[in-house]
């Protein structure tokens, strides 16, 4: 079966650096044409490091393209729990290559069209690099076959009462995106707030040898005791649990909305509407919304995948 083509927009962070590390360890099932790294989690020049050393140290060599460092139009406001550096207190390797000779919205055009209209966009960030790319190619959108993004929520949010942090950070962008009339799968806080990391998911990654599942140990290791500090026994992989539903897209089940982003009332920036009672009638429904996760079906998959590198 052949690979499926994917570009990568991460803002790297923790959970983004869990999310990467399940993409580098399956491609057997994936080809990562390209990555690009967005202000987020932690200022640009961190989230970018951050990809670029964790590529570099699994051995993948796909080209890392530096993203925006602001939202479209708002300041940028980055998260506290993630650390200074976005990967907490994980030191590792600095990366012997250079990034991308291409922007981010040049570098994810590049690969949508060396993937001939197959390319999968997977987005755990703020929207920023797509919506840009978008705005320079306007033919994009009919050159990305899925955009799967970690983002958002039906009910809720973590960072307002109302809003997701990568659609809070920049509303415009994710209002560009889920308006752009490419499938779009949004897999929001309504199922990655289910699959809070358990303990036994680290203990068995903590048996292993393999330098992906040692980072990754690392990393979640820093996300429960940073979450402790903030009151919160839990850790949220979100984003691994978008990159899951690329690979393993029976992990979720989804419905369609009309789904707008709320981006005048500052109250509730950045949330995502779904008219669930279809109100609105001149709008088809564009957006494929996860609303339940096989949880177990989840952790099984990420421990098999760690178990799969073991010499
Ligand atoms: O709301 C969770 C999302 O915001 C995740 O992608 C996390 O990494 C942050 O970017
Ligand atoms: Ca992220």
């Amino acid at each position: 079966m052949s690979r499926i083509p994917v570009h990568i927009d991460v803002d790297t962070g923790t959970d983004d650096a869990i999310a990467l590390l399940c993409a580098l360890m399956s491609e057997d099932k994936i080809d990562i044409l390209s990555f690009s790294a967005v202000a987020g989690n932690a200022p640009l020049d961190c989230t970018t490091k951050n990809t670029l050393d964790i590529a570099d140290m699994m051995g993948n060599k796909a080209p890392v393209a530096i993203g925006a460092a602001e939202p479209l139009i708002r300041d940028l406001r980055v998260a506290i729990s993630h650390g200074k550096t976005g990967l907490g207190n994980v030191v590792i390797p600095s990366a012997t290559r250079p990034f991308s000779e291409l922007s981010a919205y040049d570098q994810i055009y590049e690969s949508a069209c060396k993937a001939d209209g197959e390319l999968i966009y997977l987005g755990t960030g703020p929207q920023t690099n797509l919506a840009l790319a978008l705005k320079v190619h306007p033919d994009l959108k009919d050159k990305i076959k899925r955009v799967v993004l970690m983002g958002g929520s039906l009910i809720g949010g973590n960072t307002t009462q109302t809003s997701e942090f990568n659609a809070y950070v920049d509303p415009e962008a994710m209002k560009i995106v889920m308006r752009s009339g490419i499938p779009t799968t949004m897999v929001g806080l309504d199922v990655t707030l289910q699959t809070e990391l358990p303990v036994w998911v680290i203990e068995e990654l903590r048996k292993l040898d393999n330098k992906y599942a040692k980072l990754a140990v690392q990393v979640m290791d820093f996300m429960l005791i940073r979450n402790k500090e903030y009151g919160f026994d839990v850790a949220n992989i979100h984003d691994a649990l978008a990159f899951c539903a690329i690979v393993y897209p029976e992990v979720i089940k989804t419905k369609k909305y009309f789904i707008d982003v709320a981006t005048a009332e500052e109250m509730v920036r950045g949330m995502t509407v779904a008219d669930f009672r279809d109100v609105i009638t001149d709008k088809e429904p564009n957006v494929d919304c996860a609303e339940e996760v096989d949880v177990q079906g989840f952790w099984n998959w990420m421990v098999d995948l760690f178990k799969s590198k073991e010499a």
